[in-house]
């Protein structure tokens, strides 16, 4: 079902930029945070039905649109959310900077928790708040927050970045640790803005949205999309879920002056889609990431190469701890990338916290992933 599909050409980040990327075209791009499997079958369909359509003019969102992200809510996270709450946007990234701004003025302080994606701390940078890192503690191979710090910076802060699940570390958040952030946010009077792109790709665990914890409802924003679940990040359509009017109004404001509120025809299109008949696909596709996590973890420990994989709780992104390596970042990388021929992420560019790892996508064939595999092999071999 899942088979490997050839990008190049196809104007994909991961292939046709990866020389400007890494300097060079010569390796297996592993790196930017989508798929190389193909979307749904109903999604192609829907889209090509679209696409024979020879208009493709200004559109609305329709109810099915609304209908489609309350269904997905319900079924999935068991959340029963309204349909005023919901309010449709481009990109979650755009959508991180227009509820900075809504809730924040320059000199703000955000808090985030680091490594973790980098557009949460530039976002930050770019609209002059202050960033206050409430670093990860990364304990016997586990990540964990640090509650005391977190209050010691809640004090003084007015928002709080939260990435639910974690990237790049792939941490689900416990119940218990929600609640805990939740009591502190409230106590401080924080906003919590509660990213969950990748809330679909959950393994064993429950997941919980942050909004369907009453307690936060009205002091916080939830950020969520079909764009990595389903394959169709390309498509720019993403949405906001806003319990409480008054955040709901300011957060619309800075969308609307920023100008980026018209939708995708053929993202609202894949959207209903998506959420009304992939389930199925989407429990098949979490097999098979779960067995391509397991083939990478088998295959570092059979043949004894030292790198820690850090548990993948969700997200189709392995975070390797490669210090036992024993090389320096610089070696490292060229280690991946020129040796290795392997284009992963720097785990450094998710903040300093993050030097000595890597992040490995895994959201391939199995063709691709033991075709990297024994060219991890190779490369090690030839400096152990
Ligand atoms: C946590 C997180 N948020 C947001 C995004 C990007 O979202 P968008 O493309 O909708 O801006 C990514 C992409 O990797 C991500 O990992």
């Amino acid at each position: 079902m899942f088979q490997s599909i050839g990008r190049k050409g196809t104007f994909s980040t991961k292939y046709d930029d990866a020389i400007k990327k890494f300097g060079t075209s010569d390796l297996l791009p592993l790196w930017v945070a989508d798929m190389d499997l193909a979307s749904p079958q109903c999604v192609q369909d829907t889209l090509k039905k679209r696409a024979a359509h020879p208009i493709y003019g200004y559109t609305v969102y329709p109810d099915a649109y609304y209908v489609a992200i309350q269904t997905w809510m319900k079924t999935r996270f068991n959340w029963d959310i309204k349909k005023e709450w919901i309010v449709p946007c481009y990109g979650v990234v755009p959508s991180l900077n227009f509820a900075i701004t809504a809730y924040s003025e320059e000199g703000d302080a955000v808090i985030i928790q680091t490594p973790l994606y980098p557009p949460f701390k530039s976002s930050i940078q770019h609209k002059n708040r202050k960033v206050l890192d409430n670093t990860l503690v990364y304990k016997e191979g586990q990540y964990r927050i640090d509650f005391d710090d977190f209050e010691a910076k809640a004090r003084n802060a007015k928002l709080f970045l939260l990435c639910s699940p974690h990237n790049p570390t792939s941490r689900v958040w416990d119940k218990k640790e929600l609640e805990q952030m939740i009591e502190i946010c409230l106590k401080h009077d924080v906003v919590i803005i509660s990213d969950e792109i990748h809330a679909d790709l959950v393994y064993q665990k429950i997941y919980f949205s942050l909004g369907s914890f009453e307690k936060i409802m009205d002091k916080c924003i939830i950020l969520n999309a079909p764009s990595k679940t389903f394959n169709i990040a390309g498509l720019n359509t993403s949405f906001a879920i806003i319990p409480e009017i008054g955040l709901r109004k300011s957060f619309i404001v800075e969308q609307n002056k920023s100008g980026i509120t018209n939708g995708n025809p053929f993202g609202i299109e894949a959207l209903i889609s998506a959420y009304m008949d992939g389930a199925v696909w989407l429990d098949t596709l979490k097999e098979y990431l779960v067995s391509n996590i397991r083939d990478v973890e088998t295959f570092l420990k059979k043949h004894h190469i030292p790198i820690y994989v850090v548990p993948t709780e969700a997200t189709f992104l392995m975070w390797l701890d490669c210090k036992e390596l024993h090389l320096s970042h610089e070696e490292l990388l060229e280690f991946f990338f020129y040796r290795a021929k392997l284009g992963l992420n720097d785990g450094k560019s998710f903040s300093n916290a993050g030097e000595g790892f890597m992040r490995l996508n895994i959201g391939t064939s199995k063709e691709v992933l033991e075709k990297a595999l024994a060219q991890l092999l190779k490369a090690y071999k030839e400096i152990a």
